[in-house]
């Protein structure tokens, strides 16, 4: 049994079955870039400071290059039995420079150790989702520009309710992922902070300056308490809290998709790259991709589920339970930006299909508000204007007819306030030009939309 870098006050060695039970090494070894870039930080400071000396670290330095050269060739022999990226890191470290390898964790824990690899591999992460929610919001963006002219129905209930702009409610989607955006944004800024120098918790004798180690590491911050940095997990579950935010649009857009792509609402074409067929029914185009983003969705839910409850009711301050962040941390940086990567490019081989949507608007009397807001536009309460479209509303049912072909003495027959100016208002463009309100689908207030996301998208 090869002896453990912390075995010094044992005279037992691990139990083979505990070995592999607590040994992390084959999912956190994806932090290795991380672990040697914050070691070489912390060996620069230890020799600057004087704590080792400059000759020292200059040796530490050179190995960890040497060793993240072999990770990346594939030569680094990764050892169970040394638990974790950090210890077989440190041991190789020794085993290629000597005892003056073990010098590396002077002034350190892997306790504060873990919190800054977990800090500097979430906030490229983080970066890079942001990239790729920009990509989707600018491509909503652009669908809208181009398919300026289209209309749909608004649905609620999935019920057919009032024409809008598609543009609309493009643009809709477009918010929440600026929303989402934000919080990003928002989660990064407290992921940003420099937790070395914890130690394991009470901080350290030495006379470390953890300033320099985050300017070597480029953090703005560091963190203030030295319990807090080692007990503190909350930038991950902020994180994929806030994924599962994003993917939770992520799976209504995805949804939106599927929906309008069947031969019930034909509203779009996803494309072939973005579909496939059955292996049984020829004739089939399924749109697996969105379905697939749906799906996923349920991961990142379980994963925030995972990290909270592997939080809750924690003792301070480091416990070996938070070294299972780590996988429901990968899974959702995983899951999201493949998510994001698919949405992005499906959105630009998708062809929306105008004719039908307009088509859609042709029957239900989906100008029905417009005729109760005329009247009460005329003085009648609404109530009351709800009520006597009602009454039209079934008349032309019985008859067949939408309302925009009833004819003005028809209309009369319910309300005298009826004049032949109604017809500008409940033709599906008449209808929508006059929702003139904030906001609202007039084609005017839509193109503001995109005139302001545009603005907005050039300060990103
Ligand atoms: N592999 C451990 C983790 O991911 C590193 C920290 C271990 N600290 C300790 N005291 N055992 O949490």
């Amino acid at each position: 049994m090869k002896k453990k870098l912390w075995a010094g006050r044992f005279k037992k060695s691990t139990h083979k079955v505990a070995e592999k039970f607590s040994a992390s090494i084959d999912f956190d070894k994806r932090l290795y870039k991380e672990d040697i870039q914050g070691s070489i930080a912390h060996a620069t400071m230890l020799g600057s400071e004087g704590i080792i000396v400059k000759k020292e670290a200059t040796q530490i330095i050179k190995g960890l290059r040497q060793i993240e050269k072999e990770i990346e060739d594939g030569k680094f022999p990764f050892r169970q039995e040394l638990e974790d990226i950090h210890l077989n890191i440190e041991k190789r470290l020794i085993e290629k420079i000597g005892d003056v390898g073990g010098k590396i964790h002077t002034a350190r824990s892997r306790n504060d150790q873990i919190a800054l690899d977990m800090r500097l591999y979430l906030r490229r992460e983080i970066d890079e989702i942001i990239d790729l929610v920009e990509e989707c919001a600018k491509r909503l963006v652009g669908l809208s520009e181009k398919n300026i002219s289209a209309v749909i129905p608004l649905y609620t209930h999935v019920q057919r309710g009032q024409p809008i702009l598609l543009s609309h409610q493009l643009m809709a989607l477009y918010e929440m992922l600026k929303r989402d955006r934000e919080r990003y944004i928002d989660c990064l800024k407290r992921t940003n902070e420099m937790p070395l120098g914890a130690g394991a918790g009470a901080g350290t004798t030495f006379p470390i300056n953890r300033k320099l180690v985050a300017k070597l590491l480029g953090f703005p911050e560091i963190t203030n308490n030295s319990v807090d940095t080692v007990s503190d997990r909350d930038f991950i579950v902020e994180f994929i809290s806030v994924s599962a935010i994003l993917m939770m649009h992520l799976s209504r857009i995805a949804e939106e998709f599927v929906l309008w792509s069947t031969k019930e609402f034909d509203f779009l074409d996803l494309g072939d790259e973005f579909t496939t067929g059955s292996s049984i029914m020829p004739q089939k185009r399924n749109p697996d991709m969105a379905e697939l983003i749906r799906g996923k969705t349920g991961r990142v839910y379980g994963n925030q589920v995972t990290i909270l409850t592997l939080m809750k009711g924690l003792p301070f301050s480091y416990n070996r339970d938070m070294q299972e962040d780590k996988e429901p941390m990968f899974d959702t940086v995983d899951t999201v930006k493949s998510s994001l990567e698919v949405l992005s490019a499906m959105l630009q081989s998708i062809i929306f299909k105008h004719e039908n949507m307009r088509e859609a608007l042709n029957e239900g009397f989906i100008t029905a508000t417009d005729v109760a807001d005329y009247l009460s536009r005329k003085g009648l309460p609404f109530r009351q204007s709800h009520e006597v479209t009602g009454k039209i509303v079934s008349y032309a049912e019985a008859k067949k007819l939408e309302l925009v072909n009833l004819d003005i003495s028809e209309f009369k027959k319910f309300s005298k306030l009826f004049e032949n100016d109604l017809y500008n208002f409940i033709t599906i463009d008449g209808s929508i030009q006059s929702r003139k309100s904030y906001g609202g689908t007039a084609k005017r207030n839509v193109q503001r939309m995109i005139r302001s996301a545009k603005k907005q998208i050039a300060n990103w």
